[in-house]
């Protein structure tokens, strides 16, 4: 795909069944009205279509399954912002989702929220003015320069996912003062960077705790405004320094999306030490075998990405209904290099079935419980009695 030649729009119609089961009881389960969840993506999304479908070998359905997983992540994340720092979304006035692309979030907090109370802003126009046509939310043109950015609002969550992760040194500056300036009094702006911990190999941080590198998933936008940036927690913290003096603020490693750290910076006399946020924990089945007696054996992974926090033990849903629960015990170094920087060692877990507990064709559903209060869910297909094989998405959902 490239701007010029953007993919077709993907409708979830056209996602494998399956597939489409899963990613149904995975929104139910999060209180998510699917029918209004799966609006098509438009095929000009650069976020699902040249970062997501290629790191799934092209796989739409796995693919439409892991932008839902994903989707779902961030909106536990801004819950625990809504609950930790307003006591819930009834208690919020307005927000801005920054640099929204095509409107992973507005999906979701279009369900959570009136329309009116929601803020987008891109410098895609045209996906702010397709998720203003789509959800009847407001939307506000971005510019490349911050100064010229024209938006007089206020609003208590002013959230910017994914985009300091990709600003050079001066821009990541002008856009924190530009957006901190959109926060209402009660307010706070909260956004995902790439820390120090996740530079790739060979790659050395720069003296000034900002290290740039020029490429990025976007076919269009210009490396002198978009790229891929590495911080420092002491950049991050000099740069909210310099927007007022004694903010509250707070890292959250590994708070958003796979391997971003999010930082939550309040308004002027905002308090944010008594906010906490977990990391909702990741997991997959990797395989399914049938063993000789024809029980079914189950294998997956897991990783809780929260410091001090572990999964403590991975129940499992046939058909819906609770079957039995084991504790991970497995040590997967191998995982580790797909969450660099984690606090946490991945763990393995399996299981076996019976046919009587998962005949041909049941949805088997891993619950990964956290001491952190939240649970991460994966999802596997009982294979019919003849097979004898890998539940075949799951190994590739270790990316
Ligand atoms: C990695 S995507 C993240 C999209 C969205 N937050 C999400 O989680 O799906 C980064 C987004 O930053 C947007 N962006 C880059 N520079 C921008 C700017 N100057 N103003 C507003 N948005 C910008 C891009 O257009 C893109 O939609």
């Amino acid at each position: 795909m490239t701007a010029e030649h953007p993919s077709p729009d993907l409708s979830f119609e056209q996602v494998d069944p399956v597939y489409r089961a899963f990613i149904e009881d995975y929104l139910r389960l999060h209180g998510v009205d699917p029918v209004k969840f799966c609006k098509p993506l438009p095929g000009q999304d650069e976020m699902f279509f040249n970062a997501i479908l290629p790191n799934y070998e092209f796989d739409s359905s796995i693919s439409a399954f892991k932008f839902v997983e994903s989707a779902m992540r961030l909106g536990e994340a801004y819950r625990q912002i809504a609950e930790g720092v307003f006591g819930g979304f009834d208690k919020l006035g307005t927000v801005l989702d920054f640099a929204s692309g095509w409107g992973r979030l507005t999906r979701l907090l279009e369900q959570r929220l009136r329309p009116d109370q929601i803020y987008v802003a891109d410098i895609y126009h045209q996906a702010i003015d397709w998720q203003v046509a789509t959800f009847g939310v407001n939307g506000v043109h971005s510019a490349k320069d911050p100064a010229v950015f024209d938006h007089a609002g206020k609003h208590d969550i002013v959230l910017v996912g994914s985009m300091f992760s990709h600003l050079p040194t001066e821009l990541f500056h002008q856009w924190l003062e530009r957006l901190y300036r959109l926060v209402g009094p009660r307010g706070v702006l909260a956004f995902s960077v790439h820390d120090e911990a996740i530079l790739p190999a060979g790659e050395v941080m720069d003296a000034s705790g900002l290290h740039y590198l020029r490429f990025s998933e976007s076919s269009s936008l210009d490396l002198d405004i978009y790229g891929m940036s590495y911080v420092t927690e002491a950049f991050v913290g000099a740069a909210i320094a310099r927007l007022a003096p004694g903010l509250s603020w707070r890292r959250f490693p590994k708070g958003l999306y796979e391997n971003q750290d999010l930082y939550v910076v309040g308004a002027p006399g905002v308090d944010l030490s008594g906010l906490t946020l977990a990391s909702s924990p990741m997991g997959g089945f990797e395989s399914v075998a049938t063993l000789s007696n024809g029980d079914l054996e189950f294998s997956g992974w897991a990783i809780e990405r929260t410091p001090g926090a572990t999964i403590s033990q991975v129940s499992v849903h046939v058909g819906g209904a609770p079957v039995l629960s084991v504790v991970p015990g497995i040590e997967r170094p191998d995982v580790l290099k797909h969450f660099p920087g984690s606090a946490n060692a991945p763990v393995g877990w399996s299981f076996r079935l019976s046919r009587d507990q998962a005949q041909a064709g049941a949805t088997v559903r891993a619950h990964l419980q956290s001491s952190s209060g939240l649970t991460g869910y994966c999802y596997a297909r009982a294979p019919e009695p003849a097979t004898f094989t890998y539940s075949g998405w799951s190994r590739r959902a270790l990316r």
